[in-house]
């Protein structure tokens, strides 16, 4: 079995070819492999939130090309975006031109946060609170043993003081948490409520919030690559070229929130979609990427990208990536446990380095497209398809006015329903003899 995850023409085989190429290279059991066509069942869904009437399904794809740390991985994606998919599949093998990607993350660090009101001295509180840290830990260590045993659990004890807010003055204790292989909010937010009466008594003031904080930048991954310049040439441009103007691309998004927004969509994009292949909280990755993106007072890229002395394109992305492999969705729905068999990881670091990697690479295929062609053109034939479904159209009649349509280079739901009704109208003439040749 071919073990690169560089697979020519997969995108030409049939979803099942595609599936049956995905089982053997990453030996899924025949259950696994079921469940890749059953997902989820309404039985299990009714366990995971409530009033459940039904299921709402996506398309889960899998991105090629990647290599990550010098291993081959295919990569589940699960998005409802043409290109998306394409995209990241591409830029993977931009990458892999230059080593693919390195990726690398910090401890699995997560913050708690109790807020302390009504205190006149926050000085002295705190003072106080870091003086019974040991106690603290302690008692919150004994909140969770499981942890604790695995090695993670309440490592320090922190505090923020806000001497003006819109009701006072406010203490802040963080409780800094290694969570391991999970996310971590229900045993940070466990220990956090364990702890809100001993800080009451060690400060004297009332505890309101006791919540984890989704700015996990404790909890960092970041990915590098570089792109040969040769590897970006276009038909109409040389490489060197393209590689100047991704490094331009990228400038605005540096000093302009406007474009940062659009930039670090473009790097979510493939970011939630491995998110949510594996059963991750996409909105904790999501809030956490854009208060990071903001951390220095200014939104800005996510990303970075620059040129060697030689002009090849380098590039790097780094975020918080509160991600787990054990507990919560991650355990309970059957596709996001293959999708982590696909990518054989079990650890959370190794996870958030793929999905941290995949980040940049969504970035590099838009900057690429944006920068060169434009982002429409690659977007056209399956936008076109997606209308021509919407506008009603089934089996080989998607394909015809999708066709149509990205020839008159006009992509919208009203001219797809004028073609649809065209190719129907013909059809029928054509049966019932209208347009045959009397001759
Ligand atoms: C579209 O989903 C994402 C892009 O807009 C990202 C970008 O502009 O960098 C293409």
């Amino acid at each position: 079995m071919n073990t690169s995850s560089q697979i020519s023409g997969f995108y030409r085989l049939s979803v099942e070819e595609r599936r049956q190429f995905v089982v053997d290279w990453a030996a899924l059991t025949a259950e696994q492999a079921a469940t890749l066509e059953s997902g989820l069942t309404l039985a299990q869904a009714d366990k995971m939130i409530e009033n459940v009437i039904g299921l709402h399904a996506l398309p889960l794809g899998i991105a090629t090309n990647f290599l990550i740390n010098g291993r081959d991985v295919l990569v589940p994606m699960v998005v409802e975006e043409p290109s998306v998919v394409a995209g990241a599949s591409f830029a993977a093998k931009l990458a892999r031109a230059g080593g693919g990607f390195h990726a690398e993350t910090t401890e699995s660090l997560m913050i708690g946060q109790i807020q302390v009101l009504g205190l006149t001295d926050l000085s002295a509180a705190a003072g106080r609170v870091q003086a019974q840290k040991q106690r603290l830990l302690d008692l919150a260590n004994r909140t969770d043993p499981v942890i604790v045993s695995l090695h993670g659990g309440a490592r320090d004890i922190e505090t923020y003081q806000f001497a003006a807010s819109p009701v006072g003055p406010m203490l802040v204790v963080h409780v800094i948490y290694d969570c391991r292989d999970a996310m971590g909010a229900n045993m940070v937010n466990t220990a956090c409520e364990a702890l809100a009466p001993l800080v009451e008594e060690i400060t004297g003031g009332r505890v309101n919030l006791r919540i984890l904080s989704n700015l996990a930048d404790r909890r960092l991954a970041v990915a590098r690559c570089v792109v040969p310049a040769a590897a970006l040439d276009t038909a109409d441009l040389p490489g060197a070229v393209v590689a100047q103007r991704i490094v331009e691309a990228h400038a605005l998004a540096v000093v302009d929130p406007y474009r940062a927004a659009t930039h670090n969509k473009g790097i979510m994009n493939g970011i939630d979609a491995v998110v949510l292949a594996t059963g991750n909280d996409w909105r904790a990755i999501e809030a956490g990427a854009h208060a990071y993106a903001a951390r220095d007072g200014q939104y800005r890229a996510l990303s970075e990208w620059s040129l060697t002395a030689a002009g090849d394109l380098v590039g790097s992305l780094e975020l918080p990536l509160a991600v787990g492999t054990v507990g919560g969705a991650t355990r309970v729905h059957p596709t996001a446990r293959v999708a982590l068999q696909i990518m054989g990881v079990t650890r959370a670091r190794d996870l958030a380095e793929i999905i941290v990697a995949v980040g940049l690479a969504q970035n590099l295929a838009a900057l690429r497209a944006l920068a060169t062609e434009g982002i429409q053109r690659g977007h056209m034939a399956l936008h076109a398809r997606q209308m021509a479904i919407a506008a009603g159209a089934t089996g080989d009649e998607v394909e015809r006015v999708a066709a149509a349509m990205v020839q008159e280079r006009v992509i919208r739901g009203d001219r797809a329903a004028q073609l649809l009704a065209e190719i129907r109208r013909l059809l029928t003439r054509g049966a019932s003899g209208a347009d045959k040749n009397p001759e």
